[in-house]
């Protein structure tokens, strides 16, 4: 592609795939992440969206079915899958995992009180023949009280919660349960007397599913599996305000044998000692629109230091770990790279995540969404996706104007600025998030639910919306079909 005029060219990424266990950190450099306002449309007005149509979500509309007929609030989901990512329903039913939160507490006091519950509805009904929510009946949490708090050592915690992950079963019906465990010491004021302490966590248990329902028993006991190390990943001690969870586990055929897990960590260096070099910046010999390494470091963009992060499992069980390097840092781009996960096609490997706007470092911009990179390994000079950006899928926005925040939208925002969130890209390029907020400043609704499925044509190094899936690109609410069956499983 052409360069934009006042915009840098982005950084040259050869794909070259290396070794699992190489000392080979992807960049996701700023040149290349500036190619997302590159793509900003500057005369966007007010309340239009300034980002191209194909990498857009279309506008999704503020009456929306609420899943779990508001029982509870629903965020981050995630499908009850194999090591290659495949989709199961169980003897005919079909489960996924979801944060969930009470009705009582505002929508973004949900953070600290997050429970993982589970979903279940029929497997292979047509999107259109099923009831306009989705058609799941919430099976209620999947932990009892008390039983998530346990592998920490000091008990003094005021909350504990639990985030994301991502769900493995076997033939045999067992699940094993891979989340983000998390315990806050907060003083009444809900001032931080020692900070959050979240650590990757297992726990195993199995699946009873017949034409009556669901049922999970076994999770009882919770695995303490990876702590931040401060060498590859931040710690608290590094940052009180680390980011380290979200879980994915798979096999890579080109390693049999191995089960790796992606999740979100942050480059190990102090927070206010923190520095970008002249290779995160990843400006071209001779750029004219480019950045110094002094500028940058002094701008403040040394507190958004982002990274998806590598861990390689010991043993069959799953149970013990160990980090290898970050296959890809975000250094003065993004300080959230959430829910990161791997997905394969033709050969490619693909690594989604998501980001806020909000989580931009100064100076780089760019809507709420899921970024994608390709490679070809899991370890590889990723290739950040459309134009060099990274940018795969965003909601609505206008780059020319603030963005507000979900509990109040800036006036020139497009309504669909927060409509979705938590992308989740499943086979065939399917996508589901979670609604946030929809609407304008002064007419907004807030979400707490799950939005319409798109699906994306991902091809080469290049992801767009496809128009002609659902109704011009919307597809059903709620809508995490199974790829596969399991049948005969514990039931
Ligand atoms: C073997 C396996 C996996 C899959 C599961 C479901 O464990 O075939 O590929 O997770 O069983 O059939
Ligand atoms: C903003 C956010 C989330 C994160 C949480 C931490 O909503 O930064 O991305 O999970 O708050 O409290
Ligand atoms: C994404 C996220 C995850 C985290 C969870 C906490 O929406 O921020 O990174 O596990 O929400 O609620």
């Amino acid at each position: 592609t052409e360069p934009v005029p006042g915009f840098p060219q982005p950084t040259e990424h050869t794909q070259k795939a290396y070794s699992p266990t190489d000392d080979f950190t992807s960049r996701w450099t700023r040149a290349d992440a500036k190619q997302i306002k590159a793509m900003s449309d500057p005369n966007a007005g007010s309340r239009e969206n300034s980002m191209p149509k194909e990498y857009t979500m279309p506008t999704v509309p503020q009456d929306f079915p609420d899943m779990s007929n508001e029982e509870v609030w629903v965020w981050d989901t995630w499908p009850l899958t194999d090591e290659h990512a495949n989709q199961y329903s169980v003897n005919g039913q079909e489960i996924i995992f979801s944060l969930v939160a009470d009705r009582d507490l505002g929508f973004d006091e949900r953070h600290q009180y997050a429970r993982i519950g589970y979903f279940y509805r029929p497997a292979g009904v047509p999107a259109d023949e099923r009831p306009e929510d989705g058609g799941w009946t919430y099976g209620g949490q999947v932990f009892d009280e008390g039983v998530t708090g346990k592998i920490f050592e000091d008990q003094s915690f005021s909350h504990q919660t639990q985030w994301s992950g991502s769900a493995r079963v076997t033939k045999n019906g067992e699940i094993k349960l891979f989340f983000t465990d998390v315990a806050f010491y907060r003083d009444k004021d809900g001032k931080d007397i020692k900070p959050y302490d979240p650590r990757i966590a297992l726990s195993v248990g199995h699946v009873h599913s017949n034409k009556n329902g669901v049922k999970l028993t076994g999770f009882d006991k919770v695995t303490d599996l990876l702590q931040a190390d401060g060498k590859y990943y931040q710690t608290a001690e590094q940052n009180s305000y680390f980011n380290f969870r979200d879980p994915f586990t798979f096999e890579d055929p080109a390693h049999p044998g191995e089960t790796y897990m992606v999740f979100e960590g942050n480059t190990a260096q102090k927070r206010d000692e923190a520095k970008c070099t002249s290779e995160d910046l990843g400006y071209r010999k001779g750029e004219t629109n480019g950045e110094t390494v002094d500028e940058v470091n002094k701008s403040g963009a040394t507190y958004q230091i982002g990274n998806v992060g590598l861990a390689r499992a010991k043993n069959k069980e799953l149970t013990e770990w160990e980090f290898l390097p970050p296959i890809l840092s975000a250094n003065c781009v993004t300080d959230q790279t959430e829910r990161p996960q791997i997905y394969m096609q033709d050969g490619k490997y693909y690594l989604f995540t998501i980001s806020h706007r909000s989580t931009f470092a100064a100076g780089i911009d760019g809507p709420e969404g899921v970024y994608g990179f390709v490679g070809n390994g899991i370890r590889s000079d990723y290739q950040p996706l459309n134009r060099g950006s990274g940018l795969a899928l965003g909601s609505p926005s206008n780059l020319n104007f603030a963005a507000g925040s979900p509990f109040a939208p800036d006036y020139n925002q497009h309504p669909g600025q927060f409509q979705a969130y938590s992308h989740y890209v499943m086979p065939g390029g399917l996508v589901q998030s979670f609604i946030d907020t929809i609407g304008t400043k002064e007419d907004f609704v807030r979400g707490g639910t799950l939005g319409p499925t798109v699906k994306l044509d991902i091809k080469g190094d290049s992801a767009t919306v496809d128009y002609n899936y659902g109704d011009n690109g919307l597809g059903a609410w709620a809508d995490i079909p199974a790829n596969r069956e399991l049948k005969n499983g514990k039931a």
